[in-house]
């Protein structure tokens, strides 16, 4: 079974993505299609950092924890808010942490917002980064808007039927590009 971590990164005081994070945890569950994990930033605490992980001396252990949670997945889901038409700093501050372990990295984006755009502008710096890093972008993108309203705190939609048909179509998705590249290596 294929491993994926779900990348949570709002730190904001009342933050409402963490939902969506819940919901395609819950999703991969229900559905098995993968084992899964979130990575939580706001559980991470992490500081701004001074530096790559890699020349950290010594290196913050939290860091080292993260990385080698990134390191092990075959994919990985970013969930996405818009702040200002870009994606969060907690979030660009993880994803400059890291090198190697981005490279060749099957990455999926589900961006979100409580407004009716869902905060697609959100991620095509973050893709335009994470591609110079190596990674392997997942073209399909779960675009959720008024989650605030859409989810409830536990990542219940209110329209469960139509929005894991969507969401599946979209983890399908990431699971071609992961088994695609795993053909390519073996
Ligand atoms: C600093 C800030 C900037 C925002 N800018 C945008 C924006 O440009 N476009 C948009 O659709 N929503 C914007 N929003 C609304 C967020 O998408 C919405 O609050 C979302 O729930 C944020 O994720 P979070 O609650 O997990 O922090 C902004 C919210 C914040 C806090």
């Amino acid at each position: 079974m294929k491993n994926i971590a779900i990348i949570s990164p709002s730190v904001r005081t009342g933050r409402n993505s963490h939902r969506i994070a819940l919901y395609l945890k819950n999703l991969i569950r229900e559905n098995g299609l993968a084992s899964v994990e979130i990575l939580d930033l706001l559980r991470y605490n992490f500081p701004l950092f001074n530096e790559r992980l890699k020349y950290q001396d010594p290196p913050l252990k939290e860091a080292v924890d993260f990385a080698e949670r990134i390191r092990t997945a075959d994919g990985i889901v970013i969930v996405s808010p818009e702040y200002n038409g870009g994606s969060p700093a907690s979030l660009k501050n993880a994803v400059d942490l890291l090198v190697e372990e981005w490279n060749k990295k099957p990455v999926a984006f589900a961006t979100v917002s409580d407004g009716m755009f869902a905060g697609t502008q959100a991620i095509i710096s973050l893709q335009f980064s994470l591609s110079k890093l190596g990674a392997i972008i997942v073209p399909s993108v779960m675009r959720l808007p008024n989650i605030d309203k859409s989810f409830d705190e536990n990542g219940i939609p209110a329209d469960k039927h139509k929005t894991d048909k969507r969401g599946i179509a979209f983890l399908k998705e990431l699971l071609w590009f992961i088994e695609a590249k795993d053909r390519m290596a073996g």
